[in-house]
């Protein structure tokens, strides 16, 4: 098979790029190593920025977003028994965040692929990207038992942290950047209507929580727990019982309890490999880098750094320079650092370390009073979390 870019991954990179490339006119092939019904079923990230929402409209993949996502306009975070809203739009003036999980993403992507291109391949798992330094990269990859190649001009690793193109780049080539977190989340889906009405931080003594959602009827919600828990050690009661003392204020507010639906251990990582670029093979998402959650600045990124692509290729094929392909990982990467120290920072504020003294506590809460008395501080956080501009 022969393609101008081949795609290896399936996931929200993969699709979004593919549905960018057609729409200017750009053929290319989207290998995926999972069936349908997994990939659409992955549970992951539920917030979407206003620049992926403009992104997935302006490629015709928003229709259902615009009917059944949730705009958001702050979030609450909890501290010392208090809450505090942080308005987005009046500090950034007018950007917003939509509650869309990224399951439905992906089902809209691969739904308007399916319906008209370009071809998207399921159960096809790349075994490896060769030839990046020459013209004609090859993918070789098994499909319904057979070892396959996918010829291409130009290769897209949006495989995802686990994936094979990133290895594609020789170790002298890249250098990784990596911090790993001594907790992780457990997270569940539960069959209740969201106790509030925004998302909800919270810092406490016994470690961070969040109360998300992904429909009026369905909350999302994530317990800081230590690295290796078991989720069987976690019975629903204790879930729950956990969750009402870690999100307690002084005032008048109830945890709405309902049957869990799924349950997940999620540990966290930082990780960016530089540069985004090997000859003609590129890296997105999180094949090129990982943040920890909280923030939910992942897929967005995903979005951002395939949004740049599309528009690099698309000026190739209109003027054959390849000045924006060359930028590519230097444009990228601004953003993805900025988005790493904030993922970063809401991190470290709002979780409690294991080997956490004293002084470090004062000084997070010390940061959330900040946050709470001052716009400039909290004009901050609210810029960086509904999103900074793509480009
Ligand atoms: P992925 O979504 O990982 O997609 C990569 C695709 O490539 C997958 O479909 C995979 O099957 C495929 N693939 C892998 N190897 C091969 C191969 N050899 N050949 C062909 N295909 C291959 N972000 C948030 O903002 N909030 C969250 O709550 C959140 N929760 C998360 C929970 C988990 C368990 C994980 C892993 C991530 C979470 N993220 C979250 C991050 C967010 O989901 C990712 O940043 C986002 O999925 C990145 O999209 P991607 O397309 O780059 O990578
Ligand atoms: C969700 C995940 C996050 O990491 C976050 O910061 C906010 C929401 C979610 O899955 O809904």
């Amino acid at each position: 098979m022969r393609t101008t870019v081949g795609i290896v991954g399936g996931g929200p990179a993969g699709l979004l790029l593919a549905r960018l490339l057609h729409n200017a006119g750009i053929d290319c092939v989207v290998l995926e190593s999972r069936d349908r019904a997994y990939v659409e079923r992955r549970q992951r990230a539920g917030i979407l920025e206003q620049g992926t929402v403009d992104v997935l409209r302006e490629c015709g993949a928003a229709d259902r977003l615009d009917r059944e996502g949730l705009v958001h306009d702050g979030i609450e975070l909890r501290w010392n028994r208090r809450a505090h809203r942080i308005d987005f739009p009046a500090l950034t003036g007018g950007r917003r965040v939509w509650v869309y999980a990224q399951t439905e993403v992906v089902k809209d992507l691969i739904a308007l692929q399916l319906k008209d291109g370009p071809p998207l391949h399921f159960e096809a798992r790349a075994l490896a990207v060769e030839g990046a330094e020459g013209d004609r990269p090859v993918v070789r990859y098994l499909h319904q038992g057979r070892e396959r190649t996918l010829t291409c001009d130009w290769v897209v690793g949006c495989d995802g942290f686990h994936g094979v193109a990133r290895a594609a780049v020789p170790e002298g080539a890249r250098r990784t950047y990596e911090r790993v977190y001594p907790y992780s989340w457990l997270g569940i889906l539960a069959d209740v209507p969201p106790s509030a009405d925004e998302l909800v931080y919270a810092h406490s003594p016994r470690g961070f929580a969040l109360l998300s959602m992904r429909s009026p009827r369905v909350s999302r919600l994530y317990l800081q727990v230590p690295n290796g828990t078991d989720p069987a050690d976690w019975p629903d009661e204790r879930i729950w019982d956990e969750l009402d003392a870690r999100f307690a204020i002084d005032g008048d507010w109830k945890l709405e309890r309902g049957p869990v639906t799924q349950k997940s251990v999620l540990p966290m990582r930082s990780f960016v490999t530089e540069p985004m670029r090997h000859g003609r093979l590129l890296l997105a998402g999180d094949a090129a880098h990982i943040v920890p959650p909280t923030g939910a600045k992942g897929l967005n990124l995903a979005a951002s750094d395939v949004t740049v692509l599309a528009r690099a290729f698309a000026h190739l094929k209109d003027t054959g320079s390849t000045e924006l392909l060359d930028a590519y990982s230097d444009t990228c990467l601004r953003r993805i650092w900025r988005a790493e120290h904030f993922s970063y920072f809401m991190t470290t504020t709002l979780h409690t370390d294991p080997g956490q003294g004293d002084f470090d506590t004062r000084l997070q809460i010390s940061q959330l009073d900040r946050i709470a008395a001052s716009p400039h501080a909290a004009a901050e956080l609210a810029e960086n979390y509904a999103g900074l501009p793509v480009g």
